[in-house]
């Protein structure tokens, strides 16, 4: 069964506590918090201080995709926030092994982020060191954007690299994940599903993520 991993990023902030016991209450495996700093991403969405609080208000994993530049400079404060997964955009690290060295001295699992263009074969050496690749399946930086199909191609590409080297990554596909396309998604080997306005803008969120969770 996939890991379903909700995105806050659509949900109600006003009703923050109401979307997390939804959450909570759910098949849900992980909360996806989704971190931009305007500079990265041409958009800003929430920091610390709020994952603070979904911290307290979960036992559920929470999945950090940081979408900034200098992920180094706050990879403490974000483990001190609560992080359990901590991703990194390959595009915004340079020195990308360093900041996985980081994440992972510091007790989190560490993930690495591709944006669309970004050709699988880019982590070559450094899969062997992560646990979980984002897969951007639209460019960063907002929700509600059109799944870009070619997704499916990398996810083919990334899952047979994993098992040609007998590696145990997760292959976490995020944006415009439907109960449409999340079928052929895990068929081409992923096996965590972001989703964000799907859920939050269901009738029923958690009949959504029950229904993303038995594909
Ligand atoms: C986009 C974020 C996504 C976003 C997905 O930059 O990384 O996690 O919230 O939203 P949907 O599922 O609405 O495309
Ligand atoms: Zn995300």
């Amino acid at each position: 069964m996939p890991i379903i991993a909700p995105s806050l990023l659509a949900a109600d902030f006003l009703n923050l506590e109401s979307e997390c016991r939804m959450i909570n209450e759910s098949e849900a495996d992980w909360y996806h918090l989704d971190v931009m700093d305007g500079q990265f991403v041409p958009n800003i969405s929430f920091g610390i201080p709020v994952i603070e609080k979904i911290r307290k208000a979960t036992n559920k994993v929470c999945d950090v995709h940081l979408m900034i530049l200098k992920p180094e400079q706050l990879t403490e404060a974000f483990k001190n926030a609560g992080a359990d997964i901590l991703t990194v955009h390959i595009e915004a690290c340079p020195h990308l092994h360093r900041n996985i060295q980081q994440i992972k001295s510091l007790g989190m699992k560490a993930g690495v982020a591709l944006n669309p263009h970004t050709p699988v074969g880019d982590l070559t050496d450094i899969l062997h060191d992560i646990d979980l690749v984002c897969m951007m399946s639209v460019n960063p930086g907002f929700g509600g954007q059109k799944f870009i199909p070619h997704t499916l191609e990398k996810t083919r590409q990334l899952r047979k690299m994993i098992t040609d080297r007998g590696l145990n990554v997760h292959i976490e596909i995020d944006g415009g994940v439907t109960a449409d396309n999340a079928a052929e998604i895990l068929a081409a080997g992923a096996d965590v599903l972001v989703a964000g306005n799907t859920v939050f803008s269901a009738p029923d969120p958690k009949a959504m993520i029950a229904r993303l969770k038995a594909m």
